[in-house]
């Protein structure tokens, strides 16, 4: 921890324990540390604190002192004689000072949980079976272990909207709305898009949109995220899949250069949604509705399957064994890609040297939109420059190489990812090479390769990306590949071990990391398996010259990092 951030530590007694806190941390945050829920609704550690929803009230009270002599007043056995406050106040809003008692479990405050939950449910459908919140929802977990478990209501329930598509993405359910504000506040304080709001009052207060506006921000999914019941569901998500089914992996997003955290919910081998992962450092609790699409593509109908030989499909094992016979025959190009991880990179690097050639790069710039979107579209071009594969700006287009290509100075290309028509190499151009294609998906370039071999996208492998504050960050396998497609490290293996005449050797990340220990001085004391959920910061100092296309920033301000 930076000097920066060691704050003043203060000491706050909650349930009998002394818990030192850094001050102006709120009851709610200060319990979590030592494991003591408080339960809550409006109060969202990245948003400002209403105090609307009352269910995080707490008994508080000071350590009395004599008023002539200012000395503490002790109790008979010697203990602090506490002077408590004889209402309960709400946790959220209450910051932790010196001398401060709480009581998270007493008579007093489980009495008002249970009139809190109460009135909440008053008006409350419960239609949880057909719920799409249901086993993911705090109102259902919170009237478990809080509330009375049953209802002194006896009158109609006030109906209330429901089915009400507020964006593209969102739908809302007025009549299961606890009115926390959390989506409002959202909107208004973190996309600065301030579209939603409530009408009417008392128990007619309602949840809207402003008239003639929608939800429709790129970043309009995050209020599904956190609502806290099932209100506001995902147009796309609901009545897919129960959440107890699915299996979330830790991953990170490969949209754009600020890395955002993720977790890929899955079942059988099947991707249903992609949520945010809480990082702090990089993304708070966020993260873009463009980025949640991208499994999409897993599925998309040009996705590379096969390897294949001028579009016509060959065995693996062929188009392994032709590269290793095509590469040494002429003066060959490599083009990367900041799409390929840390650990792919590395493998390529080791390729180009068993035939050394010129390594070409693609930028992929396009507009930020200074929340979580960077301009640099891709995740992992600092990898590239940790691995040395490049030490210049990545070009914007390819005219060079379409020149040395006319002059016949070339004769073979092996490119990752990219479609070289898209940077000024024509088609008619690349017919002229012997082509080597690794990618996900079908593209010009793909289709008139001599050998095109089918890659895995993020969600089928595992590997690290340094993201544009120089994070190594790490992405697990969440679902598998196509049957028949090989690892992106299997394939650089195969490929090198037959071009060194060596018998096929094993590749694993773990191998892979044991090497990059040894030749990347930055990852020395690093492995795989060692690197934080969070990520871990490399030097960025080393390339302080480097043109990055987000400008010279070196170390991102998360943008939506709120005063918690
Ligand atoms: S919001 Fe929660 S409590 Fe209400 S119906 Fe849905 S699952 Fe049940
Ligand atoms: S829709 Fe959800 S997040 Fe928005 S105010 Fe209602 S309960 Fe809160
Ligand atoms: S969390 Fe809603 S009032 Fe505190």
């Amino acid at each position: 921890m930076s000097n920066q951030q060691q704050v003043e530590k203060v000491i706050v007694n909650i349930d009998g324990i002394d818990v030192p806190v850094p001050k102006g941390t709120n009851i709610i945050e200060a319990a979590a540390l030592v494991n003591t829920e408080i339960p809550h609704y409006c109060y969202h550690p990245k948003l400002t604190v209403p105090g609307n929803c009352r269910m995080c009230l707490i008994e508080m009270g000071m350590a009395m002192k004599d008023r002539a002599t200012g000395q503490p007043i002790l109790e008979s056995d010697g203990t602090p004689k506490i002077g408590w406050i004889p209402r309960p106040a709400i946790a959220c809003a209450t910051q932790a000072a010196p001398g401060m008692y709480i009581k998270t479990k007493s008579e007093l405050v489980k009495n008002c949980q249970k009139g809190v939950m109460e009135f909440l449910l008053i008006n409350h459908p419960l239609d949880c079976p057909i719920c799409d919140q249901a086993g993911e929802c705090r109102l259902q977990e919170f009237s478990i272990e809080y509330g009375r478990g049953y209802s002194r209501f006896v009158e109609n329930k006030i109906v209330k909207p429901k089915r009400t598509l507020i964006g593209p993405r969102v739908m809302l359910d007025d009549e299961r709305c606890i009115l926390c504000s959390r989506c409002i506040r959202f909107c208004q304080e973190v996309v600065h898009d301030d579209v939603l709001g409530f009408i009417d009052r008392g128990s007619y207060s309602t949840l809207t949109t402003y008239p003639g506006k929608q939800l429709d921000n790129n970043y309009s999914l995050n209020t599904v995220d956190i609502c806290p019941v099932g209100a506001l569901t995902s147009t796309d998500f609901r009545f897919k899949m129960r959440v107890w089914f699915l299996k979330k992996t830790n991953s990170i997003c490969t949209e754009s250069s600020v890395g955002v955290n993720t977790e890929v919910w899955s079942r059988e081998g099947i991707i249903y949604r992609i949520t945010p992962r809480r990082n702090d450092d990089v993304n708070d609790t966020w993260m873009s509705d463009s980025g949640r699409e991208l499994y999409k593509l897993i599925e998309s109908e040009n996705r590379l399957r096969k390897a294949r030989s001028h579009g016509v499909a060959i065995s693996l094992d062929e188009a392994h064994i032709r590269c290793a016979e095509i590469l040494p025959t002429g003066k060959t190009v490599y083009i990367g890609s900041s799409h390929m991880s840390v650990e792919e990179q590395f493998l390529f690097k080791d390729l180009i040297v068993q035939h050394p050639g010129e390594v070409y790069w693609v930028s992929h710039v396009d507009e930020g939109d200074n929340l979580l979107i960077s301009s640099d579209r891709t995740p992992n071009l600092r990898g590239a420059l940790i691995t040395g594969l490049i030490k210049d700006v990545p070009v914007d287009n390819l005219d060079n190489l379409a020149k040395l290509i006319e002059n016949g100075e070339v004769q073979n290309i092996i490119v990752y990812h990219e479609d070289l028509t898209r940077y000024g190499i024509s088609e008619s151009q690349l017919k002229k090479l012997n082509v080597i294609y690794l990618g996900t998906h079908v593209n010009p370039t793909s289709e008139v390769a001599r050998i095109a071999i089918p890659t895995l996208m993020v969600f089928e492998k595992s590997g690290t990306f340094v993201n544009q504050q120089f994070r190594l960050q790490k992405f697990v396998q969440a679902v598998p590949g196509p049957i028949g497609i090989m690892p992106d490290i299997n394939t650089l293996n195969r490929i090198i071990s037959l071009l060194k005449k060596e018998n096929d050797t094993f590749s694993s990340i773990k191998l892979i990391w044991r090497q990059m220990q040894s030749s990347i001085p930055q990852l020395r004391d690093l492995s795989f398996e060692t690197i934080p959920d969070g990520g871990i910061l490399l030097n960025a100092e080393d390339y302080g010259a480097f043109d990055f296309p987000e400008g010279k920033t070196l170390h991102f301000e998360a943008k939506t990092k709120s005063q918690v």
